[in-house]
């Protein structure tokens, strides 16, 4: 069996356990230490809320993306399903969406279908993916333009996403656990590539000091993913083997930098648009990823359940369960948009005000994160 097959199979592992066990982190996201102050006199008709945003170029009628999961199977099997159900709902609500990792389809054209979802969703903004380690330095056969293009075109989207998972690849046996160059490559990339390049975290989120280095090489925007939702050393923990494995990914479950503090971290220090991922579970989480200087909240894992079984209503349901509630957050606050949303007041309180106090100017950011 070769490497690419070999990642087929750890796609339906991971899809699997993502289903069946408790994948996500022990510790939150951090949202619950991120305050609003309500707003007894709004002076706002929450009827007339306008929770559009604008993207890369591109207006959604919510701030919300469905991450990116899967893809990698022949026709329409499951993969294929996945993401047709997930592109059915995004077009009905004109948000946009991921796709999983296309590293198989690069060796395994014949899979194209399985991330192919414009024939049900011709509108939507849609982004391809692919791995920041397949254009390290040390590589075999990394990978370069060519890839990065047939990845986008072949499925016809508008952006590429390129993941950095270094905590998931080294805590599997099997991991690619080589990065080197890869700042080089994702600006040799940027140069070449004329399609937007999202560099997305997976789980574990990112810090200032990497925004800075991917906002200086022309980077379009970051996916923040960060720690309090799916744990992607939990799943590898699932699928380990042996001893040494299940301890490695044990100990790392719950490594990263929570998603509310990587939002803050990154706005601080980049103007680029962010996307806040990463155990995202309601509309006030979204709200106040919004208010901490997200453009976009994406939401993965409790999207998939609905989407394995073709239930494009029960995507659409917990989409728009977190829009009810992202709206009535506004309405409390007073912000009669997203970008009034940016401006109320927060107030940080217990590990996130331990943490942001140590690693950026709080006061300041809380009194000018607005953009
Ligand atoms: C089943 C599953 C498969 C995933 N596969 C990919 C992938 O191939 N590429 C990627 O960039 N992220 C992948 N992710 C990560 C998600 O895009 C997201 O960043 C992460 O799950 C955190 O969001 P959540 O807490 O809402 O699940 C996957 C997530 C899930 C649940």
């Amino acid at each position: 069996m070769d490497k690419e097959e070999l990642t087929v199979i750890r796609k339906f592992e991971h899809i699997e356990h993502c289903l069946k066990k408790q994948v996500e982190a022990h510790v939150t996201n951090q949202f619950e230490n991120i305050h609003f102050v309500h707003t007894s006199l709004p002076e706002i008709d929450k009827d007339e809320i306008d929770l559009s945003v604008e993207f890369l170029g591109r207006k959604f009628d919510y701030p919300i993306m469905i991450a990116g999961m899967t893809g990698g199977t022949k026709g329409s099997q499951l993969a294929g399903k996945i993401n047709k159900t997930l592109a059915k709902a995004a077009q009905e609500l004109n948000i946009p969406m991921g796709v999983g990792s296309q590293r198989a389809m690069i060796r395994k054209p014949e899979t194209w279908e399985s991330y192919y979802v414009r024939d049900v969703a011709p509108d939507i903004f849609l982004v391809g993916n692919l791995g920041a380690p397949q254009f390290a330095e040390n590589m075999p056969n990394r990978y370069g333009v060519e890839e990065a293009l047939k990845a986008v075109e072949t499925i016809q989207a508008d952006a590429l996403a390129i993941h950095m998972n270094p905590l998931q690849e080294s805590v599997q046996p099997e991991g690619d656990t080589q990065y080197k160059g890869v700042i080089n490559a994702l600006a040799e990339l940027k140069g070449e590539l004329s399609y937007p390049i999202i560099a997305k975290e997976t789980g574990a989120g990112v810090s200032m000091e990497v925004a800075i280095k991917l906002e200086s090489i022309g980077i379009d925007a970051i996916d923040v993913g960060g720690l309090g939702g799916t744990s992607w050393s939990g799943v590898e923990y699932y699928r380990a083997k042996d001893e040494r494995s299940k301890n490695l990914a044990l100990k790392f479950w719950d490594w990263g930098i929570p998603t509310a503090l990587s939002v803050a971290e990154v706005r601080y220090v980049t103007k680029l648009p962010i996307i806040a991922t990463g155990g995202i579970r309601d509309g006030i989480m979204i709200a106040k990823a919004l208010a901490l200087g997200a453009n976009l909240a994406g939401v993965a894992l409790p999207l998939l359940k609905p989407a394995v079984n073709g239930d494009v209503e029960g995507v659409i349901k917990i989409l728009q369960r977190y829009i009810d509630e992202l709206r009535n957050a506004m309405f409390l606050v007073g912000a009669g948009n997203v970008k009034e949303l940016r401006k109320v007041p927060l107030v940080v309180t217990g590990f996130a005000r331990e943490w942001l106090e140590q690693r950026i100017d709080l006061w300041e950011f809380l009194r000018d994160r607005r953009l």
